[in-house]
């Protein structure tokens, strides 16, 4: 825990090793990396690393219920995985109710020694972590929504590496922001990571353009915008290019929330750090902001402003070059069609709740489904043979809505969602195409998606209901972008592909911590191939072990081990 004050209030916060934002992780391609962790807040904990490949390796994925038990008050556990086939910029946050709203941190991923960066070195790097802040305790506001059956508070200010900058009451202008500090005509890599739990952010940089090169530690076809989106769980590289000479002025660099659901609140509030020009010859590199100095502010897109969004996400394309080609599968074994939003529960009897009217509360789900977590973890009981046997999960996930419905028009009377632990099996090596619906249901909204253990290509999007006929036609299998999270567009669908190679139970949700918290969540389970090295076989290692344990001590700790202990 580590006390921290933000716009004028102290609280404690849960940390990693006691910093906020939590510290980077920096590897290269192709190292083995082992975090230890240690349990020592009053909550069980367990981490994520966003967007690693984790091939054969989902005992270290760490959503809690799904990869994990999660790790007890005072215990330790080691985080072990090969960073593979991948470079660039992803990050890391605790991945169990709503801790990961202080405990995150960036992933660097160099490339391997001697390979140079597919771009001109730039002369810094600098990440830069959007975050979201409550006065209050996190972990209270989530607990309240989930008694009332209401929408959690919202947060009352958005951060940059931790800071709510001069926009905010009680932030005091050379103290309490970002200075990124540039010298004319030299570039610089920002490591872009959208740390929000429930918020896509509009971000710019008064009078500065921004080159987009990577997202999700992927590269992409260089483009160049004024206003970049970005969603929680989302990365993007992006190189700034300071001006050739000082402009003797700062620029503000903000960030806005991009919201479209109606009626609803959301945080409108804007987090800035500032730009400032240095002369290298000066001595002056520790000076604080000069306030003389003219300060230029950037216009942003209107909150509800899907144009910018649209705009830049179909901007997004592959290299699709030798070097760094395109592998989207260009035959499909496995079609499939999600509806993803919200819907409702019934309150339970006698009580009055929060939720769209007072005898319902919010939910979500996909297909209509909203996976109830079980009380142990569905990678260790599928690789124990216990998973159906004891009914932790059923395998029925269903592969298209059970009863279609005009999703972006009118709303179905009935608009409860089903409770269910369904996991959606597919055989090693399944090429998989999937098309995730937006439902209108409550609202339009865009839902960021993020699949664990795999990237996808975004092959089509597009606004309305998914036309199976038309719509797939036109998908791009030349150069689709490539990325572990995508926003499904308010009012609309994406189409996504990905290779099942990768053995284990991966879970899918909304990066919006509201939504997932709602169950607007789901597992996949990929079985092992036949051959040694489509196997999770790391994890049969860990279970020889822990079954050797079992013969050492008693019949109580095979009972338990397959129940995750509570807080
Ligand atoms: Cu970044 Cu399942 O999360």
């Amino acid at each position: 825990m580590a006390n921290v004050t933000r716009l004028c209030a102290t609280k404690s916060i849960m940390t990693v090793n006691g910093e906020f934002p939590g510290p980077a992780l920096v590897a290269r391609e192709g190292d083995r990396v082992l975090v230890r962790v240690t349990n020592q807040v009053s909550h069980n904990m367990t981490l994520h690393w966003h967007g690693i490949r984790q091939l054969r390796s989902g005992w270290a994925d760490g959503p809690a219920y799904v990869a994990q038990c999660p790790i007890q008050i005072g215990q330790s556990y080691v985080y072990n995985f090969n960073i593979t086939g991948q470079r660039g910029t992803l990050w890391w946050h605790a991945h169990i109710s709503w801790i990961r709203a202080t405990v995150y941190g960036a992933i660097v991923i160099l490339p391997e020694l001697g390979i140079p960066y597919p771009l001109a070195a730039p002369h810094e790097e600098v990440p830069i972590l959007f975050g979201e802040w409550w006065k209050a305790n996190t972990e209270a506001v989530v607990k309240q929504a989930l008694q009332t059956g209401g929408a959690p508070n919202i947060s009352d200010a958005f951060t940059i590496n931790g800071l709510p900058g001069p926009l905010y009451n009680c932030s005091a202008k050379g103290m309490n922001e970002l200075v990124l500090k540039v010298e004319a005509g030299k570039t610089y890599l920002l490591r872009l990571i959208n740390a929000a739990l429930n918020d896509e952010l509009f971000f710019v940089i008064a009078n500065h353009k921004l080159t987009v090169v990577e997202v999700d530690a992927v590269c992409v076809k260089p483009f160049t915008v004024n206003t970049l989106v970005i969603s929680p769980g989302q990365t993007t590289n992006v190189l700034l290019t300071a001006k050739p000479f000082n402009p003797k002025a700062n620029f503000y660099m903000s960030a806005v929330p991009y919201s479209t659901i109606r009626p609803g609140t959301f945080d409108n509030t804007t987090v800035t750090g500032i730009l400032e020009y240095h002369n290298p010859n000066s001595g002056s590199a520790s000076s604080s902001f000069d306030k003389d100095l003219p300060l230029f502010k950037p216009t942003m897109p209107r909150f509800n402003d899907t144009g910018p969004v649209t705009n830049f996400t179909t901007k997004l394309r592959s290299l699709a070059t030798a070097t760094y080609p395109v592998i989207v599968p260009r035959s499909v074994d496995k079609r499939f069609l999600f509806t993803i939003g919200p819907g409702t529960l019934p309150c339970p009897v006698n009580m009055t709740c929060q939720g769209p009217t007072n005898v319902t509360r919010f939910a979500a789900a996909m297909n209509n489904v909203s996976l109830v977590f079980p009380s142990t973890a569905l990678l260790q009981s599928h690789y124990t043979g216990m998973g159906m046997s004891k009914g932790v999960y059923a395998s029925n996930f269903p592969t298209a809505p059970l009863t279609p419905f005009s999703y972006t028009g009118t709303p179905p009377n009935n608009i409860n969602v089903a409770k269910g632990t369904r996991l959606l099996v597919l055989p090693f090596n399944t090429s998989v195409e999937l098309v995730m619906q937006e439902t209108s249901i409550l609202g339009v909204e865009s839902h960021p998606l993020h699949l664990h253990g795999f990237n996808f290509f975004v092959v089509g999007q597009g606004f309305g209901n998914y036309d199976a006929v038309n719509d797939l036609a036109k998908f791009n299998l030349v150069d689709p972008v490539e990325r572990n999270t995508v926003g499904v567009p308010a009012s609309g669908w994406v189409a996504i592909r990905f290779l099942a190679d990768n053995p284990g139970v991966w879970f899918m949700h909304c990066h919006l911590e509201v939504h997932t918290t709602w169950g607007l969540r789901m597992a996949w389970l990929v079985l092992d191939g036949s051959l040694a090295n489509q196997k999770s076989q790391e994890i049969l290692v860990c279970l020889v072990r822990s079954r050797l344990a079992f013969f050492r001590f008693s019949v109580i700790f095979v009972s338990s081990s397959f129940i995750c202990l509570p807080s």
